[in-house]
């Protein structure tokens, strides 16, 4: 399974791999990616089944689509270079773009609606746990002075506005980390990715592997914790002396670190650069 087809690099890949008598299901939120994957990996030979799903339902897509059980499950998180790259989805904090950002276009909450609607206390919240930015409240408070706010621009904008320049990060722009909480927050990409490793594990098969790319520090200890969680056989608290939630191990993690790329990689292709795989087996 490919939980996130983006572009469908991956899904190539694992097609060639399991050859004319394996299956791929392969998944993705966004329409734009799923429609293009139709196209781009048609007659590669295996059975390829896509759905356009968030993650956070694998489970039930893969009963749904006749996949009981599933020797493999990759996520590749975060976006694909088709979106950041097409103004029109407002991901891009270099391109001016409507402040749309939601990967599924379904979705009733924009950029837009987070940033003029929620109270400057809320959205200093957002920025500040899935930004982890230390000029949150300030940014809140300029933002909430500049509504309305339309565009990625008027965003960015606000935000270079709130940090003094003196405190402007050396390697990238003083609104990424913005950019990337509301980001968060419109696609709840945090809770879909709980919810998506969990769906994982009741669908894998003994023996099977789980594997995670995240591009950032919250996703990675978010799969960090549950692939450690997973691979115990007792999460009470340590002081308690005798064992009362009688869970069980059900990984056993494969990556003791994550693999990082490595200098090459990163060279030709740089946003691989913050790149983190992790990987477990189904016990
Ligand atoms: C980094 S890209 C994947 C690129 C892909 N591996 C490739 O080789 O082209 C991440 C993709 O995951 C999708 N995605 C992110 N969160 C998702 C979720 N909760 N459910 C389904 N798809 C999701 C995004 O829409 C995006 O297309």
């Amino acid at each position: 399974m490919d939980c996130t087809l983006g572009a469908g690099g991956h899904a190539r890949l694992l097609l060639e791999r399991i050859g004319p008598t394996g299956r791929l299901l392969a998944i993705d939120r966004d329409e734009a990616a799923v429609a293009a994957a139709e196209d781009a990996l048609a007659g590669t030979g295996a059975s390829l089944t896509l759905v356009r799903a968030d993650f956070a339902e694998v489970a039930r897509v893969a009963r749904e689509t006749g996949f009981e059980r599933v020797d493999g499950i990759l996520f590749d998180l975060g976006l694909s270079s088709d979106q950041l790259d097409d103004p029109e989805r407002g991901f891009s904090l270099r391109r001016e773009g409507p402040l749309d950002m939601r990967m599924d276009r379904r979705n009733p909450v924009t950029a837009q609606r987070v940033v003029n609607e929620l109270s400057e206390r809320e959205l200093a919240g957002i920025i500040r746990r899935l930004g982890e930015e230390r000029w949150a409240t300030r940014i809140a408070r300029f933002v909430a002075a500049r509504r309305p706010l339309r565009t990625t621009r008027d965003l960015s904008s606000a935000v270079e506005a709130a940090i003094p320049r003196a405190a402007w990060p050396p390697d990238i722009h003083p609104a990424t980390r913005t950019f990337q909480a509301v980001r968060m927050h419109v696609n709840d990409e945090l809770g879909s990715l709980s919810a998506g490793l969990q769906g994982a594990l009741e669908i894998l098969a003994h023996g099977g592997r789980l594997a995670a790319i995240s591009f950032h520090s919250l996703e990675d200890a978010t799969v960090k914790r549950f692939l450690a969680d997973e691979s115990r056989d007792c999460l009470c608290p340590p002081r308690q002396p005798v064992c009362t939630c009688g869970h069980r191990a059900t990984l056993r993690i494969l990556t003791r670190k994550p693999i990082r790329p490595s200098a090459e990689e990163v060279a030709a292709n740089p946003r691989s650069r913050s790149a983190r795989l992790r990987a477990a087996e189904r016990l």
